[in-house]
C-alpha cells in the first residue's frame, strides 16, 4: 500500500509499509523510505571530579557511533542487557539529551542540533511510551486532564477535547467514564493503556517505546502488544521498541538492533535474527529466552556467558564482547569489527561469524553503518 489520504479526525495516513498478507510482518530490510535516519550517532556522559573547579576527568561511552533507519510503518526492536545504551539511544532520538557526535534526521530535516522553534513541530510527531506508567503518568491529575494537555497543543478545545479525550480511551480499550479517575485507581496494564492514549493525542508518526511491557504481567503484555500491533496498522506508525530480551520484540519488530556496550552487534530482519544468528551475543541472548517445552529445551543449541560487562568509562580496545566470547581471537582483541552487511540487511560487526557459509561469506561486504573506529578486515571463518 503507498501512502494515501489522511484521516480526518486523526490526520493520520495510511500505512505506507504495509504488512505481507501472508506472514503479516512489514518489509523489514530497511529499504522501505525512512521516518528517521540516525548517522554514526553517539552520546558521551562527562564523569566530573573536583572540589573546586569542576574538570572532566572521563567520559561514559552510553552510545558509540551507532546508525540505522527506521522506516514508515516500521518497527525496530532494541534489545540488549542492562546498561547497554538503549534508554540513552532514545532519549537522543527525541532530543531530551544532546548527542556527543554524529546525526539524527526526522524525514529530510537534520533535528540533531535543531532549535526549540524547529523541534516544535517535530517533536509532536515523535512521541514516548515509558517503562513505568505509574511513574510517567502525574498522580495528582485525572485521566482528563492528562489528555488535555496534548489535546489542546494539537489546537484543539472545549467540546473537540472531550470527544477526542473519549475516542482515544475507548480505541486503547478504556471506557470513556474513565475520564474521572487518577491512574493509581488503575492496573499497570490500565495505566500503559492511558499512557499510549496520551502518545496518540498528538498525531504522532514515530513512537519510542521504552521497556513498555516490561512491568507487566506475561499475559498482559502480550494483550498491550496486540494492541500496539493493532494501532500501527490503522495508524501507519513506526516504532522503536526497546526491551531487555529478545523474547519480547520476536512478535512486534520487523527488523532488530542487538546492542552491547554501547554499539550495534547486530542488526536483522526479525525472524532472520532467531533462525539465523550471526552475532555470538545473540546466540548468548536467545539462549536466555526460557522454552517451555523440556524436549525442545534439551535439544537446542545453548550458547552461555559468563564474566561482567567492560566499563562503559575504558571500554575495550577491539570487540567490546571479547572479555565474554568464546570465539575470541587475537583479532578480537586489537581490532574493532565492522558492521558486515550479508544477504537480506542482515548485518552482523563480528570478526568470526556463525552460521555463515564460505559462499555468503564471499558476498559480504562492509556495511556504510559501519562505525568510523572498526576496521577494514573482512570477518574470517572458524571451524
Ligand atoms: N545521565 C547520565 N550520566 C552518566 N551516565 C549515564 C547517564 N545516563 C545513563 N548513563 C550510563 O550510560 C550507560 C547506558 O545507560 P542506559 O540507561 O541508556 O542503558 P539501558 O540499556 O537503557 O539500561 P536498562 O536496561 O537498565 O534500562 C550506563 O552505563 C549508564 O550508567
Ligand atoms: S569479534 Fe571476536 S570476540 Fe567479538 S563477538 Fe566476534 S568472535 Fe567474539
Ligand atoms: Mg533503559
Amino acid at each position: 500500500m503507498t501512502s494515501g489520504a489522511s484521516d480526518p479526525l486523526t490526520g493520520a495516513s495510511e500505512p505506507v509499509n504495509a504488512p505481507d498478507p501472508v506472514s503479516g510482518r512489514r518489509p523489514g530490510n530497511g529499504s522501505g523510505p525512512a521516518l528517521m535516519t540516525v548517522d554514526h550517532l553517539k552520546v558521551l556522559f562527562p564523569i566530573k571530579s573536583g572540589l573546586i573547579i569542576d574538570r572532566t576527568v572521563a567520559h561514559v561511552h552510553a552510545v558509540d557511533d551507532v546508525s540505522f533507519t527506521i522506516g514508515e510503518g516500521e518497527t525496530l526492536g532494541v534489545v540488549g542487557e542492562s546498561g547497554c545504551g538503549k534508554t540513552t539511544l532514545i532519549r537522543a532520538l527525541v532530543r531530551l539529551i544532546n548527542s556527543t557526535g554524529g546525526s539524527i534526521k526526522f524525514r529530510e530535516t537534520d533535528i540533531t542540533k535543531a532549535s526549540r522553534r524547529t523541534m516544535q513541530p517535530i517533536r509532536r510527531e515523535m512521541q514516548m511510551v515509558f517503562q513505568d506508567p505509574q511513574a510517567s503518568l502525574n498522580p495528582r491529575k485525572r485521566i482528563r486532564q492528562i489528555l488535555e494537555t496534548p489535546l489542546k497543543l494539537r489546537g484543539l478545545s472545549g467540546a473537540e477535547i472531550e470527544a477526542e479525550s473519549r475516542r482515544l480511551l475507548e480505541r486503547v480499550g478504556m471506557r470513556a467514564e474513565h475520564m474521572g479517575r487518577y491512574p493509581h485507581e488503575f492496573s499497570g496494564g490500565q495505566r500503559q493503556r492511558i499512557g499510549i492514549a496520551r502518545a496518540l493525542a498528538m498525531n504522532p508518526k514515530l513512537i519510542l517505546l521504552d521497556e513498555p511491557v516490561s512491568a507487566l504481567d506475561v499475559s498482559i503484555q502480550a494483550q498491550v502488544i496486540n494492541l500496539l500491533d493493532e494501532l500501527q496498522d490503522e495508524l501507519g506508525l513506526s516504532y522503536v521498541f526497546v526491551a531487555h530480551d529478545l523474547s519480547v520484540v520476536r512478535h512486534v519488530s520487523d527488523r532488530i538492533a542487538v546492542m552491547y556496550l554501547g554499539k550495534v552487534m547486530e542488526l536483522s530482519p526479525a525472524e532472520e535474527l532467531y533462525t539465523k544468528p550471526i552475532h555470538p551475543y545473540t546466540s548468548a541472548l536467545l539462549s536466555a529466552i526460557p522454552i517451555p517445552d523440556p524436549e525442545e529445551n534439551r535439544r537446542r543449541e545453548r550458547t552461555v556467558i559468563t564474566g561482567e560487562v567492560p566499563s562503559p568509562i575504558d571500554p575495550p580496545k577491539g570487540c567490546r564482547f571479547a572479555s565474554r566470547c568464546a570465539r575470541a581471537s587475537d583479532i578480537c582483541r586489537q581490532v574493532e569489527p565492522q558492521l558486515t552487511e550479508y544477504a537480506d540487511g542482515h548485518l552482523a560487526a563480528c570478526h568470526h561469524p556463525q552460521h555463515i557459509s564460505a559462499g555468503e561469506l564471499a558476498g559480504a561486504k562492509r556495511s556504510p553503518l559501519s562505525p568510523v573506529s572498526s576496521g577494514e578486515q573482512m570477518p574470517t571463518l572458524t571451524s
